[in-house]
């Protein structure tokens, strides 16, 4: 060994992560988004709408909110190095555009201003975990907190351990019983998508208000078998907070490029229209259906509660749809008044909670298609009646980058949406 390097590890502090442990000087550096900028490009007429579908698919381009069917705007970060570039498209387009984020790491650097070691220790002596819904936390402290929630309420709380992901990582659902036998049961899942970290910080609001706070929230929610996932891509998600925070995949490496989108991974319709067979892109389905452990677990978990779920729902963000199947394709499916009946009342529950409006319909009537994404699968698979991906705030003045402030208002609206889905299935008001 160089003398050099020997005093690098020997100053390297170790850190454990759940079982492993990695010095930090195998860490990558940090990724900087020094100079990049947000923009939300509007067409006002079909041609200019054709030239935004080029944009969103433009090499060194990356698309943040894709063009909807009735929306003339979308949101990309563009990278100082291809900005000119991109502005002469703009340009001779006929495209207009305004600068929504003018220097994205500042935004970054500002987004989630941490608590001290001190005030930390502090919390966790007097509350029992480091949760706060004041900032976004790392992937132990949401661990951390699901392990006190399921050590403190043992009567009706339990914690599995379903699989694994790709690095190692415990994919760790939370259930929260009614111990009532043959109760309808709902499925939420959180942190699909690396960056979307607004999701994981609500779906663990949800879960402190129905253990907690259980008693404020009416007799459905005690009717109801809980299992929640905060934290489906635990990977992405401590890869997104320790090295790029725009991280979108899970990191499992394909050849050149890292990372499979886990939400074109599912095995219902898998490899259709909006997924990729390429490594490299944002959306690359895997190389087959559930090829990775992560959505692998989840399927399996999910069938083996042999048909007592009602209801699937994952959290993403952004844009604050409320989106039924299908995905794949633009048509909806048999009960699909149902389903948007049940969809316009969790928007205006929401709007009630929050004061944010949600648009609902079809995901790929009304965003655009993807196929080979959980709800899809949950629905036409797993045949789950209410199946929906919850797309939160904002509608693209800060995008993934949403500061701490927005993070209990937004929670309270997913809140509600789950309150709603409970009332309908429980059947008591
Ligand atoms: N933003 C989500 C994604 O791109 C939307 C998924 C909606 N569902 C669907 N089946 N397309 O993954
Ligand atoms: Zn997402």
């Amino acid at each position: 060994m160089k003398p050099l390097l020997v005093l690098c590890v020997l100053l390297a502090p170790l850190r454990a992560h759940e079982g492993r442990i990695t010095p930090d000087v195998a860490e990558d550096a940090r990724v900087s988004y020094e100079g990049s900028q947000l923009l939300k490009v509007t067409a006002r007429t079909e041609g200019q709408k054709e030239a935004l579908h080029k944009l969103q698919d433009m090499e060194g381009v990356d698309t943040w909110l894709r063009l909807a069917i009735n929306s003339s705007t979308v949101d990309v970060l563009v990278k100082p190095e291809t900005a000119d570039k991109v502005k002469e498209f703009l340009g001779s387009s006929g495209l207009t555009f305004d600068v929504v984020i003018d220097n994205l790491q500042a935004a970054i650097d500002t987004e989630n201003p941490t608590m001290s070691p001190e005030e930390m220790e502090e919390l966790e002596g007097r509350k029992g975990h480091r949760m706060t819904w004041q900032s976004y936390h790392p992937l132990a402290d949401i661990h951390g907190y699901l392990d006190y929630l399921a050590q403190t309420y043992p009567q009706f709380v339990t914690l599995q351990t379903i699989g694994t992901s790709v690095e190692g990582r415990p994919l760790k659902v939370l259930k929260i019983s009614s111990n009532r036998p043959g109760s309808p049961a709902i499925w939420i899942d959180g942190g699909i998508h690396a960056r979307e970290w607004i999701s994981p910080a609500s779906v663990t609001y949800i879960i402190n208000e129905l253990t907690e706070n259980r008693d404020a929230h009416g007799e459905a929610v005690k009717n109801v078998d809980w299992y929640i996932l905060p934290v489906l891509n635990p990977d992405g998600y401590e890869y997104s907070h320790r090295v790029d925070r725009l991280w979108r995949k899970n990191r499992h490496v394909n050849g050149k490029c890292a990372g499979t989108d886990l939400n074109r991974n599912f095995g219902y319709k898998w490899g259709g229209v909006g997924s990729s067979r390429e490594p490299c892109q944002e959306t690359f389905a895997g190389s087959h259906p559930f090829s990775e452990p992560e959505s692998a677990a989840v399927s399996s978990f999910i069938q083996n509660q042999a048909g007592s779920l009602k209801v699937y729902l994952s959290f993403h963000s952004y844009g604050q749809y409320i989106l039924h199947p299908w995905g794949y394709i633009r048509a909806v499916p048999r009960d699909h008044a149902d389903l948007s009946r049940v969809g316009r009342n969790i928007a205006t529950a929401m709007y009630q909670a929050g004061g944010a409006s949600y648009t609902v319909g079809g995901a790929a009537a009304m965003l655009y298609p993807a196929a080979g994404a959980s709800d899809d699968w949950a629905k036409g698979a797993a045949r789950i009646k209410y199946t929906y991906t919850i797309e939160l705030r904002d509608r693209g003045s800060f995008g993934f980058i949403l500061p701490v402030q927005y993070i209990l208002p937004t929670a309270r609206e997913a809140l509600a949406a789950v309150k709603t889905l409970a009332s309908e299935i429980a059947n008591v008001r």
